[in-house]
């Protein structure tokens, strides 16, 4: 077991997390050799390019994704992180590239979804319309609803080439975290692979939780290395 990470009254932490953390609920990751990526190919499905061509093609991955989705449950790793913010309240940030809402049941409030939310939908043509609650597993593109001003409604996802969700907020919260602590995510996809470079430059300790070497591992002070359900409970002791 590795030794316990002290977090002392003046630190404040910042939790990035990618689709490692899900895996033990079940959900696919998307690089591993029988990951999500392997079955598709994301310039299919995952791109504004592929939105215009085939707004179907795009649907039903991401209906399928829902249906696996809301199926799961969170698992210790979720609920280990719901469990510190508690005991840190407003000195806890979570940023999820997750598009599940494992977190939230896990019982964590303080999270921004920076690649969006699979349980929304949002206008295609960007009129300025909230997302929507939308939980629907559609069969056919026939049964997708239209926003307000007529055009489609599309999944709440950040496609490749798009920009990620709510980044001043998330770069403030780097710029005060004390800690920061990665969690499975395999670093090749940017700007979240960077973030480990942003506090470092703010002098954080860097932390990276998960079973193998992520790309940008060379740039975390510490690396624990197991499943995110396994080591995260009881690896943090708060000061
Ligand atoms: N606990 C912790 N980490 C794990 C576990 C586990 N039980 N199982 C696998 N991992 C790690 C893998 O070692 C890998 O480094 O999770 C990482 C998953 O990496 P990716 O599949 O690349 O997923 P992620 O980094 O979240 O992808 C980032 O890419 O396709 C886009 O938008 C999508 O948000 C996603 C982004």
């Amino acid at each position: 077991m590795h030794s316990q990470i002290l977090i002392y009254p003046a630190d404040r932490v910042f939790v990035l997390t990618g689709a490692g953390v899900s895996a033990e609920s079940g959900l696919a990751t998307f690089r591993a050799s029988d990951g999500l990526w392997a079955g598709y190919r994301l310039e299919d499905v995952c791109t504004p390019d592929a939105w215009e061509r085939d707004p179907w093609k795009v649907w039903e991955f991401y209906s399928a994704r829902r249906r696996a989705a809301f199926a799961a449950k969170p698992n210790a790793a979720h609920r280990a992180l719901g469990e510190l913010e508690k005991r840190l309240g407003e000195r806890f940030f979570l940023c999820t590239q997750n598009v599940d809402e494992l977190h939230e049941l896990g019982g964590s409030f303080n999270l921004v979804h920076m690649h969006g939310e699979l349980a929304k939908a949002r206008c295609e043509a960007a009129c300025g319309a909230e997302p929507v609650d939308d939980r629907r597993i559609y069969e056919s593109l026939h049964e997708v609803g239209h926003c307000r001003c007529g055009a489609r409604l599309r999944p709440h996802i950040v496609f490749f080439g798009e920009t990620p969700l709510e980044l001043s907020r998330i770069q403030d919260e780097i710029n005060r975290a004390t800690v920061m602590v990665v969690i499975g995510t395999s670093g090749s996809v940017y700007p979240a692979a960077n973030f480990v470079q942003w506090a470092r430059l703010n002098k954080a300790r860097t932390i990276y939780i998960g079973p193998e070497a992520p790309l940008n591992a060379g740039a975390f002070s510490i690396t624990v290395e197991g499943k995110a359900g396994e080591v995260l409970p009881g690896l943090f002791r708060v000061e």
